[in-house]
């Protein structure tokens, strides 16, 4: 059966992200998937094949008529395992054209890859939250789980320094590139690759503090000597440890995308951590950007801290 309704991006908000220099947004978004643009390249993402055949009977045709230069569309599928994580494959247009290609977020450049696994390398629900670091210019920023290090891009853009830490030395090579695509000299900024659960109590002995930190920890992972992280028991804790680095009026970033988390759950998390380190902070929400529904958008709470 096909999806009932997938709602597609209107011509106004296209116009919106062209001017403002972004090709990299959702295009259309359904009860059981969604479809994201990352410049000429499309990706259908679903779990619910209605939605998957409602893309493959409409997408083209929608694309030609939009006037995007779309030219390949990518599917994966969303399994509720996250083991059974494929990369996407081609269905439609030039299997030769290179799989990397440079996509562009309010002027800034990343490098998507359509090899590099079930992610491409940048979060499009995010788009906000990083318009909002970039705006604050903070000093030093600490970005954990750093990925390709997209936060930490739009941290160094304000001139601050950065540190970046993620298990994958793959995805903070990435980071590195992405750094230079950017004008941002790499070599300026410090790249861990380690376990999160490791470097946060380093951090804390060498005394370390940061007025902006990112903690966006994956559902569940394996670290460094077998530990396991599972977010929705270690979230907490994790926002204790992070805010121990935070500096008077820190910033920081707590998130997941994990569907068994609730809004309210992210926002228990951080008061259990504000409670047991004596701090007053308040607590913001930025909206998801507008071609994503909220209930699609990973849940992001600011702990803004006042002491
Ligand atoms: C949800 S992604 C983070 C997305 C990123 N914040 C962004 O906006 O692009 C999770 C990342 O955490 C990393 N990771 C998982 N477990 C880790 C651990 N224990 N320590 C460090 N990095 C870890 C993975 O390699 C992956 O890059």
């Amino acid at each position: 059966m096909s999806d009932p309704a997938p709602s597609w991006i209107s011509p106004e908000l296209i116009g919106v992200l062209e001017a403002e220099g972004t090709d990299a947004h959702r295009l259309c978004s359904g009860r059981g998937g969604w479809t994201e643009r990352f410049g000429r390249d499309a990706l259908v993402s679903w779990w619910d094949a209605g939605f998957r055949d409602a893309m493959r009977a409409g997408l083209a045709d929608w694309a030609r008529r939009s006037g995007l230069g779309i030219e390949r569309i990518f599917e994966r599928e969303l399994p509720r395992q996250p083991e059974a994580r494929a990369t996407p494959v081609l269905l439609k247009g030039d299997a030769a054209r290179p799989l990397e290609s440079v996509v562009l977020e309010r002027g800034v450049r990343s490098v998507v890859d359509f090899s590099a696994g079930y992610s491409v390398g940048l979060f499009l629900d995010q788009r906000c939250n990083r318009a909002l670091v970039r705006h604050w210019c903070p000093r030093r920023t600490l970005n954990l789980f750093a990925y390709t290090c997209s936060f930490s891009v739009a941290a160094a853009l304000g001139g601050g320094s950065t540190t970046s830490v993620d298990l994958s030395r793959r995805s903070l090579d990435r980071g590195r590139q992405n750094f230079s695509l950017n004008g941002l000299d790499p070599a300026a900024h410090t790249f861990i690759a380690a376990d999160v659960l490791r470097v946060l109590p380093r951090l804390a002995r060498q005394n370390q503090r940061f007025d902006c930190l990112i903690v966006d920890p994956p559902t569940f992972s394996r670290g460094e000597r077998g530990k396991t992280f599972r977010v929705v028991r270690d979230l907490a804790d994790l926002a204790l440890a992070a805010m121990s680095l935070a500096d008077t009026k820190g910033r920081i970033m707590l998130s997941t995308n994990s569907a068994k988390m609730t809004e309210a759950d992210v926002y228990a998390a951080a008061r259990y951590a504000l409670k047991a380190s004596r701090r007053g902070a308040d607590l913001h929400r930025e909206p998801p950007p507008p071609d994503v529904p909220a209930e699609q958008a990973a849940k992001t709470l600011w702990i803004l801290l006042k002491d």
